[in-house]
């Protein structure tokens, strides 16, 4: 969308809206906030309780939804979806990529098959996605896809390194597809969120330990002192599919909790430093 073509109500006021992955977590926060600011929302994941329980919701709450059940890792799937997309609303203005899997493992432990599962869901998928929302968007005058990585594309936890490759590569093949597609008025951007409080995480959690304690323990990781909240990803989606970003494109935006502008090795704090380093202060 360009400034220019600002709406006086509603930052998506008229939009159509594809969310990947919509039905849970940072996907269904997305759904929800698009949709508050006025976009009709498609939401499309795996699991049909969850899909049909967020289209339910979102219409409860008196916004346009719809849902379909699919596997984004199928490619004839996502195909099929696009063309019953092109045939029912005939345009498109936003993508968001928010499917996602995490699987544990090194290199040694990994079993190739699931290597092959987290590459097609995290990466094949949005691959896909775009493949088939471009021709509408640029038949639509343009548009703005987002695809969800993770604060794993730029530092690793261990025993992670299909989900952390598959992260990483999310990031590189935004920066791509942003300067592929720019020419149609298209933009692509990443985020990559810290710790957010959904079931993924959750179940992360459970595998570590006690739940809450575990949660608490990787919130006080992050500098902000807590984990995040869906809605606090949704909310820099809905800035990056915005015409409040018209000139951002090819970017990554951190929403971590300052997770990575911190490093675990500490200075001494100011009450033990070395007086012949203390600030003299000014006169
Ligand atoms: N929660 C976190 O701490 C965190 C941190 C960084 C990145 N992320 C990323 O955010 C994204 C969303 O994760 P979440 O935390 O909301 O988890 P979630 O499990 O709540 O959501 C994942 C969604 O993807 C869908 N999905 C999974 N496999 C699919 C498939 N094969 N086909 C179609 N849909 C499929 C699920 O049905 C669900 O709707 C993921 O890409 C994840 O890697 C999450």
């Amino acid at each position: 969308m360009d400034a220019s073509a600002w709406p006086d109500g509603p930052l998506l006021a008229g939009a159509v809206s594809v969310v990947m992955g919509g039905s849970t977590g940072i996907g269904l926060a997305t759904a929800r906030c698009l949709a508050r600011h006025g976009s009709a929302v498609e939401l499309a994941a795996n699991d049909e309780a969850s899909v049909t329980a967020a289209v339910g919701q979102l219409r409860a709450d008196g916004y346009e939804a719809h849902g379909t059940v699919l596997d984004v890792a199928r490619p004839e799937q996502v195909e099929g979806f696009f063309a019953d997309l092109t045939e029912r609303r005939g345009r498109l203005s936003v993508l968001v990529n928010s499917a996602g899997i995490q699987r544990y493992g090194t290199a040694e432990t990994t079993p190739v098959a699931v290597w092959d599962e987290v590459l097609d869901v995290n990466v094949r998928a949005m691959f896909l996605t775009v493949k088939h929302a471009v021709p509408l968007m640029r038949r639509s005058g343009g548009g703005a896809i987002v695809n969800v990585s993770s604060a794993q594309a730029t530092a690793s936890q261990r025993n992670v390194v299909a989900y952390t490759a598959s992260k990483g590569a999310i990031v590189a093949m935004t920066r791509a597809m942003a300067i592929d597609h720019a020419s149609d008025g298209i933009r692509v951007n990443s985020v990559s969120p810290g710790s957010i409080d959904t079931s993924m995480l959750r179940q992360s959690a459970r595998e570590a330990g006690d739940e809450d304690e575990v949660l608490a323990q990787w919130g006080a990781n992050h500098p902000l002192g807590r984990v995040g909240s869906p809605v606090e990803v949704a909310d820099a989606i809905l800035f990056l599919v915005s015409p409040l970003s018209g000139f951002v494109t090819g970017t990554e935006l951190r929403v971590d909790g300052g997770l990575l502008a911190a490093v675990a090795v500490q200075a001494p704090e100011p009450d033990h430093a070395d007086p012949g380093n203390a600030d003299p202060g000014h006169a």
